[in-house]
């Protein structure tokens, strides 16, 4: 039986995990005010107290635009942070499980990102991330790095996702723009929750990048969110959505556009194909629904 402390416990990835329930994993988790990765003394009594197998980081600053102006304390909780637990776990021969984003590529490829593609993050958000995960994987050579993107799923208090964002709209019927030069991943979080315990059970460890299959512009997935939405009656007609491209927004924060990550790698060490997210998103809209 594998003893797991899961980090970041009321978020998106945690609640995928909790619901899981894997028979032989026994999965304890930590919310951000009892396991706190800028608190360093309190996550090593934390760790010493529960004393698990295998430490499952879901915690991170993930306000991309809001790391432009909390500099600091994204800095601390992406970077910093995780580098410390990856220490204390690896002094206590912990395996640390850390997640990654397709964000630390700077989008000029245009053809799907493989692990041994340099990374070049364009802002913020992106230069901690890649700090993260780069102490992590320095710290020990057991820690494993799960690379994801635009990670969706159901949470029972977050109704603020792009989903949540698209269905209102169209529930109002508001005209929609969206993006048709920003190109990565949707990820359905219980899906990335079940591959992260396979990868456990494997003894898996560097870095992975773990993704659903089939690349879209953001223009494309709202259409299938949209296009599903209908088809499970939660909307009854789909709104016209207008394409632009990300100049439109005049954003003075620098996002990559093409950011698709290549699963091939975690496929050949499942031994399964990952699939498309689109069962994903009919099961997300159902249990909206
Ligand atoms: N969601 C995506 O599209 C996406 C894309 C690429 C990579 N990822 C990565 O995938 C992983 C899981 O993401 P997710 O979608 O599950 O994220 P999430 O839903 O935003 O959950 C992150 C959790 O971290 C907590 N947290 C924030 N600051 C913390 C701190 N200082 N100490 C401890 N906990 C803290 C948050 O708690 P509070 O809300 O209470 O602060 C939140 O519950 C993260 O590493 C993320 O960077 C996600």
């Amino acid at each position: 039986m594998f003893k797991i402390l899961v980090t970041g416990g009321d978020g998106l990835l945690a609640h995928a995990l909790r619901e899981l329930q894997p028979a032989d994993c026994d999965l304890v988790f930590l919310s951000h005010s009892d396991f706190d990765l800028t608190a360093p003394a309190r996550m090593q009594e934390q760790l010493d107290e529960i004393a698990p197998h295998v430490v499952i980081n879901t915690a991170a600053y993930n306000l991309v635009d809001h790391c432009e102006t909390e500099r600091e304390l994204s800095w601390a909780v992406n970077a910093v942070g995780p580098q410390r637990l990856a220490e204390f776990c690896a002094r206590a021969d912990i395996r640390l499980v850390h997640y990654g984003t397709d964000y630390v590529f700077d989008g000029k490829k245009t053809s799907p990102y493989f692990e041994a593609d340099t990374p070049n993050p364009l802002n913020h958000y992106a230069g901690g991330k890649l700090a993260g995960e780069q102490a992590v994987l320095r710290t020990s050579t057991k820690h494993l790095v799960l690379r994801t993107s635009w990670v969706f799923g159901w949470h029972p208090t977050q109704t603020k996702t792009f989903v949540h964002t698209i269905l209102r709209a169209a529930c109002k019927g508001h005209e929609l723009k969206a993006t048709t030069d920003q190109v990565s991943v949707p990820t359905f979080a219980p899906d990335l929750a079940q591959w992260t315990l396979e990868l456990i059970r494997l003894g898996a460890t560097g870095l992975i990048h773990a993704v659903n299959d089939e690349g879209v512009s953001r223009y494309d997935w709202t259409r299938a969110i949209l296009e599903e939405a209908v088809r499970a009656g939660l909307t009854p007609q789909a709104p016209p959505v207008e394409k632009v491209t990300t100049a439109f927004f005049n954003s003075t924060m620098r996002r990559p556009t093409y950011t698709v990550m290549s699963n091939e790698k975690l496929t050949k060490l499942l031994n399964h194909r990952m699939g498309s997210w689109r069962p994903g998103l009919r099961k997300m809209l159902a249990q909206m629904k």
